[in-house]
Parts: C-alpha cells; structure tokens; sequence
C-alpha cells in the first residue's frame, strides 16, 4: 500500500483489536518524541489525551516553542499548517486533512489579492482562520485573543483591511473606533446561533449569563455578558461568580468548563435550524481517537506547504507573536 496516497485525507487502517488505544498513542508519542495540540472544539477523548489545549493564539505560540520533532494537530487544517510555517523542518501531521473550515473556506486567495489591489495604501490584517496563501498577502495575522490589540497597535489613521471575518471584524471595528474595510465571510457554526431561541433559553433560566465568541453575528453579541476567545469566555466562566452560563460557541469548549467549574451548568445556545447539531464544528469532529492513533503510527497525513508561500506566511504570524509577547498575551 502506498500510504502517500490518501484518497480519504486519513489513514484507514485497521487497529489491533487487543489493544488499549488511549494507552498506545501515548507510549507511541513518547517513543516518537510528538506532541499533541488540540483545539477546546474537538471531542471530549481527544482534549484529555493532549499533552495542550488552547485557543488558536495558545496553540501557534506552542507550535512556535516546541522541542518535539512531530507535531500532531488535532483541530483543523489552517492551525496544523500555521505550525508548519512556524516550525518547518518539523513532522506536522493533522489526523483527517478534511477537518478544513469554512471561514478559511471564504476567502478566495485570487479575490483577495484582487481586493488588496483596489485598496492601494491599506494594511492587511488577516484572521488565523485563513490558509497559508492568504497569509502569504497579509501583513499581520491576529486571532480572536489578540485582535483589539493588534488592530490599536496601528496608527489611528491608517487604512486597515480586515479578512475574513466580517462579525469578528465589525466587533473590533466597534471596540476600537476604527472603520476597517471588512472582507464579507464567516464561519458556519457561529453564524448559526439564534437570539430569538437564546433569550427564549433566557427566560427558562433568568439568571445565566450569555458568553459568546465574536464570530457570532451582533445580535448575538448585544445581548451577550462577555464576548471574547475560547480562552477568554472559559476563563470567565471560571472566575465569574454566576451558576449558569449560555455558551455561544463551539460546544467542545463545554468540557473544559465543566471541567474547571464542575459545580456550575453550562448550556450550548440553540442554533436556528432546532434539528441539526449545528453549534458542533463538523469539521472539527472529523477528528477521532481511531485517526489520531494511525496518524501517529504511520506519520501520516502530513502537512506540506510550497516554500515561497510559507516565507511569505511566516512574516505576518511572527509579528503576531512578537506583539502578542510585548502585551503578555
Ligand atoms: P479561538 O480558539 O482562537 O477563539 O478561535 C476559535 C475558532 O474559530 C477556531 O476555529
Ligand atoms: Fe472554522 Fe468555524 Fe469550525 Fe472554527 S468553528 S474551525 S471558524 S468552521
């Protein structure tokens, strides 16, 4: 078998049927010298195997630090290649290449080169949420963490563009003051969220506070007692004194809340469309025990990019992390 050729984007081999998988990855990943990053949106099983779990910010600084000759990503395909443009002479494997996302989806890298031309003079700020390409025409990349910061770390009038998000970057066009010019795309699971379901669930129970990520849509974000990243809304949940919290991402992140509060209740806000699972990342839950298991074992799918793109990438997510290090974020 040829185990390059990935039609699927993962490995599909079959795994001993006599052995404890959680047990074997890690003896696997010590023997290897690998660490583990996964994102709080994955499954339950597979933030408890990680060696970190982080927000988009935690999870590049560690992919920027680490001593480990292979990373293995679990998330999805922009955090595992953001750690290959960081560490490049390092394994990055990723255990489903499928695990893509659409917010990076919505950015076209041709319509966004072409976008940048009819701006002349602008600043490109770009999400994390973006591929490589689109890095590549970026001038700084910010996340969810960092965003304000960086957006204040401009002079007041520059002329700044800010992809791909239009909710995270009319919020931060909102706290700053600033009127950047927005490229129009989102990502599918925060745009789902309802407010009409919320403040119903609102009703049932008076005294939850909304947390909500800023990749929601403003109505979501008016109502909401604390908008900010993965990291900031379970740091919240955690020194906020209330019972109960409507949480308006992700659902994943839920874990690590129920694990540091476990005497509080956390409840995921209810998407529009009441029968689908909407408020989980598809995406994100491409990821399993069974594929992170291979994907160690085989070293395989792993993350390639062309070397004049990643050059170009690396700049931008460098002066990410030197501003996010200066501000101790
Ligand atoms: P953060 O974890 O940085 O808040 O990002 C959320 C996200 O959209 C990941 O896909
Ligand atoms: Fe992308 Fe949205 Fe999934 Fe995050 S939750 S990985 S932004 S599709």
């Amino acid at each position: 078998m040829d185990l390059k050729n990935l039609s699927k984007g993962y490995l599909e081999k079959e795994i001993p049927k006599d052995i404890d998988i959680s047990k074997e990855i890690l003896r696997i990943k010590k023997e290897k010298n690998a660490v583990i990053l996964s994102h709080f949106y994955t499954v339950s099983e597979l933030q408890d195997i990680a060696d970190y779990v982080g927000d988009s910010l935690k999870l590049s600084q560690l992919a920027a630090e680490t001593k480990a000759d292979i990373i293995v990503f679990v998330g999805v395909h922009f955090m595992a290649e953001t750690a290959k443009i960081l560490s490049p002479h390092k394994k990055v494997l990723l255990p489903d290449l499928n695990a893509g996302c659409s917010l990076a989806e919505s950015v076209p890298p041709d319509a966004f080169e072409e976008f940048i031309k009819q701006h002349p003079g602008y600043k490109v700020i770009s999400y994390v949420n973006t591929s490589a390409a689109i890095k590549a025409l970026t001038d700084v990349v910010v996340t969810s963490t960092n965003a304000k910061y960086i957006v204040e770390s401009f002079q007041k009038n520059e002329k700044l563009i800010f992809g791909p998000d239009r909710n995270l970057g009319n919020y931060i066009n909102s706290v700053t003051g600033r009127n950047m010019v927005l490229w129009d795309g989102a990502c599918h699971v925060h745009e789902e969220f309802s407010l009409e379901a919320i403040l119903e669930l609102k009703k049932q129970y008076p005294n939850a506070k909304i947390l909500a990520h800023p990749e929601c849509e403003k109505p979501v974000l008016l109502v909401a007692d604390h908008i900010g990243s993965t990291a900031s809304i379970l740091k919240f949940s955690k020194t906020d004194n209330a019972n109960e919290y409507i949480v308006a991402t992700e659902s994943g992140i839920i874990h690590q809340m129920k694990k540091q509060s476990p005497q509080k209740h956390f409840i995921p806000a209810p998407p529009k469309d009441s029968t689908c699972a909407c408020n989980d990342c598809n995406f994100m839950k491409l990821n399993t025990l069974e594929k992170l298991y291979n994907c160690l074992v085989y070293e395989l799918p792993e993350i390639e990019i062309d070397e004049k793109i990643r050059k170009r990438a690396e700049f931008p997510i460098r002066k990410m992390l030197e501003i996010s290090a200066k501000l101790g974020l």
